[in-house]
């Protein structure tokens, strides 16, 4: 099996992606390197920022490297917090503060206002090339957390077809139809297309 590195110490991103790329390819992620300098991610796009992540990343371990940058798209505050939605509350804030924050920007309109959705970018870096793959899952944002599973904004994220929020769900549930899922299934595909694995 092939050893790539996953560009995050994100535990919650690295339980999903293990999770799925189980038995297909070999991860390390950046608890495997403390020493590399951070990414800063300072990117206007998804996209931007997860190049920069597998670029970087890439060069400083030489492993071909996969970078994940995802965002929460709120319809009714005009795609926020979207490529902010790590610090929606501010600088450290935690996944708390940002729900908090994101119930209060939100308060008082009514459900058919509240629609969101989770978009993941997915970039591929090795000597030879990089590319991505990309996904998103719709939802509503409710006016209060509901679950404890999942992390970030799940327990405020709404997934209609389920009757659920993303924290009510487990974690393969959640792989199965979620933006990180349906992300990781396209790379899963792109990766075997290109008979890499
Ligand atoms: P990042 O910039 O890709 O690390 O993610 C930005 C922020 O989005 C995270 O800090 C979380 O708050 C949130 N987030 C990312 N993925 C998910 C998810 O699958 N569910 C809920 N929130 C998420």
């Amino acid at each position: 099996m092939k050893t790539y590195i996953l560009a995050t110490h994100n535990r919650d991103k690295i339980r999903e992606f293990t999770g799925k790329l189980n038995g297909l390819i070999r991860l390390k992620t950046l608890d495997d390197f403390p020493d590399l300098p951070e990414v800063i991610e300072d990117g206007a796009t998804l996209k931007e920022n997860a190049y920069k992540k597998a670029r970087e990343i890439h060069r400083f371990t030489g492993l071909p490297a996969i970078a994940d940058d995802t965002g929460l798209e709120v319809d009714a505050l005009a795609g926020a917090p979207g490529v902010y939605s790590s610090r929606y509350a501010g600088e450290s804030a935690s996944y708390r503060d940002n729900v908090i924050k994101l119930l209060q920007d939100l308060n008082g309109l009514p459900p058919e206002q509240r629609t969101a959705r989770f978009r993941t970018i997915i970039a591929f870096a090795d000597d030879t090339e990089a590319w991505d793959v990309g996904a998103s899952v719709d939802g509503v944002i409710l006016t209060e957390q509901k679950g404890d599973g999942g992390f970030g904004y799940d327990p405020v994220f709404y997934y209609p077809p389920l009757k659920k929020t993303f924290s009510e769900l487990d974690i393969h549930e959640k792989n199965k139809i979620s933006h990180r899922g349906m992300a990781i299934d396209a790379f899963v595909r792109e990766l075997k297309e290109k008979q890499a694995i």
